[in-house]
């Protein structure tokens, strides 16, 4: 039993107001594991106060870091690291601590980082990550559940990644800044986040072309900088956002920094089911829906495919659309777990293999639920405000490793949502 926090929320309420879409937690992570590159301070406007975000601080602060917040302003020290181990119990419970695992290589010459081990959404092997930091020269053993991790000076090298990975791709972009000659990684993730840390990098002094593309090149330097950077928008928060606001036609919520460059994919979708979007200036915006919602057909790609972060969102307001629509799940075995909690509100989900098939429209009714992971969570939360009477979500504390203050911001907006601290038998990631 450990303490954990339970959401109450009484459904059917209508929103209206703004909202302000964070920093994305998935640049700031890596961000924080770009830190150990070159030693000293940095600056992050724009930081999230996430969950996730505090854990891999408290990586840095084990490795010798420290840091201070300011508001969302965030204060990075790295000129006193000396460690090059991150402890179990941190690895365990963010698989984002792998991000350390290049970052540490290629500036002090060894890392040791426990396996991340699987999670609830799915296996999540680290198989590309090795493979690739081996072809960059590094000597990678495993040793009761750590990575070992040496090599006396990286080395440039070509490598092809079998899917386009995020956080692998984010790994040895930061090992390859540091590396001797030049790196190409082909095959590389897409991702806004990528793109980020690799602007991060080319601030920081790294030579890189084709952030954003299938191939980018790495020419490594001897030395980088510490730098300071903006933060962008959370895209897969602004998804919730775009379904909060169309969770009823009568919700009138203007959503603020949103990166409407970032997710031209799911927008279409969003218009497809009946969705309408009015743009005031760049990153402001009102979305509505229609009375009538119509199903959709989602397979999830990474970017700029349909991100797997939000099929969980989009199936909360599926179930109000007239008919039959499918999410097919490319990325993650077990990113379903969330339907079972939604049939339990009254949804009509039959999941076959890697594909949901969701029965619209259904009306939903409170009853207690469970959070399997962040963005079940957060969709559990948007399926508690369209449910009749109150819905009780449990191990609601995994909502808040990525976003920040969920309830407080959803109440603003006229919802009702309380947070109640608990004792309840935790699944933890
Ligand atoms: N994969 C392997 N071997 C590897 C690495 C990945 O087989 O070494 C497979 C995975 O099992 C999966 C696919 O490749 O089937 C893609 O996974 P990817 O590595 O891209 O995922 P990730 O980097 O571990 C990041 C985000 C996730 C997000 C995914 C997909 C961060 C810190 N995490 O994970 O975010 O779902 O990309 O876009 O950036 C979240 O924020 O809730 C979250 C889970």
């Amino acid at each position: 039993m450990e303490r954990g926090l339970k959401y109450v929320i009484k459904g059917m309420k209508p929103l209206k107001g703004e909202i302000e879409v964070k920093g994305a937690k998935n640049a700031v992570l890596p961000a924080l594991a770009c830190c150990l590159l070159a030693r000293g301070e940095y600056q992050f406007k724009n930081v999230p106060r996430v969950r996730d975000v505090f854990c891999m601080l408290r990586i840095l602060e084990h490795l010798g870091g420290k840091y201070f917040f300011k508001g969302s302003e965030l204060f990075v020290d790295t000129s006193h690291v000396s460690r090059v181990d991150i402890p179990y119990e941190l690895a365990s419970k963010i698989r984002a601590s792998i991000l350390f695992l290049g970052a540490l290589t290629a500036s002090t010459g060894e890392a040791i980082v426990p396996l991340p081990g699987g999670c609830a959404i799915g296996k999540r092997p680290v198989n590309f990550h090795e493979r690739g930091l081996k072809k960059l020269s590094a000597e990678i053993t495993l040793d009761h559940g750590n990575l070992i991790a040496k090599a006396s000076k990286l080395k440039g090298g070509e490598i092809i990644l079998d899917f386009p990975s995020v956080t692998a791709t984010e790994n040895l972009l930061m090992a390859a800044s540091l590396a001797e000659g030049e790196t190409k990684i082909k095959n590389a993730a897409k991702e806004p986040e990528v793109i980020f840390l690799a602007k991060m990098l080319k601030k920081m002094g790294a030579e890189i072309k084709g952030a954003g593309e299938d191939t980018i090149l790495i020419k490594g330097k001897k030395h980088l900088k510490p730098v300071k950077m903006e933060i962008i928008s959370d895209r897969i928060e602004a998804g919730t956002f775009l379904i909060l606001s169309a969770l009823f036609p009568e919700n009138e919520i203007i959503i603020r920094n949103f990166p409407w460059e970032f997710l031209e994919y799911p927008l279409l979708k969003f218009r497809e089911m009946g969705g309408t979007i009015e743009k005031f200036d760049k990153n402001t915006v009102k979305a509505k829906r229609s009375k009538n919602l119509y199903p959709l057909e989602i397979q999830t790609a990474p970017y700029p495919g349909f991100p797997t972060d939000l099929q969980p969102i989009f199936a909360v307001l599926l179930t109000q659309a007239q008919g039959l629509s499918t999410i097919r799940e490319n990325l993650f075995e077990n990113r379903f777990l969330y339907a079972m909690e939604l049939n339990r509100l009254g949804a009509d989900i039959l999941i076959e293999e890697k594909t949901a098939f969701i029965k619209g429209p259904t009306p939903l009714t409170g009853s207690p639920v469970r959070a399997t992971d962040l963005r079940a969570g957060a969709a559990l939360v948007l399926a508690g405000l369209l449910a009749e009477n109150t819905t009780v979500l449990y191990q609601a504390e995994l909502v808040e490793r990525g976003y920040e203050d969920l309830p407080g911001r959803i109440n603003a907006l006229g919802g009702e949502i309380k947070v109640e601290d608990e004792l309840q038998l935790i699944n933890r990631e």
